[in-house]
């Protein structure tokens, strides 16, 4: 699975950090973070973390 985090849709609701800790991580006052290849056991925490993030900037797909 591979994330992309749209950082000018990101506005630091931070739903993806705690669902998915080991995955996200927030930088400065707005910013976040992300991996760009997410680990197999991570993959449904990053599922529930797209669903959730207020404004979709997490575009999860295969590959
Ligand atoms: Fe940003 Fe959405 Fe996470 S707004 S901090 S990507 S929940």
């Amino acid at each position: 699975m591979q994330i992309v985090v749209d950082l000018t849709r990101c506005q630091g609701y931070a739903q993806c950090v705690f669902l998915a800790p080991e995955v996200f991580e927030l930088h400065g006052e707005e910013g976040l973070l992300y991996a760009t290849a997410v680990p197999d056991d991570q993959v449904e925490r990053v599922r529930q973390a797209a669903a959730a993030c207020p404004v979709q900037a997490i575009l999860a797909g295969e590959g």
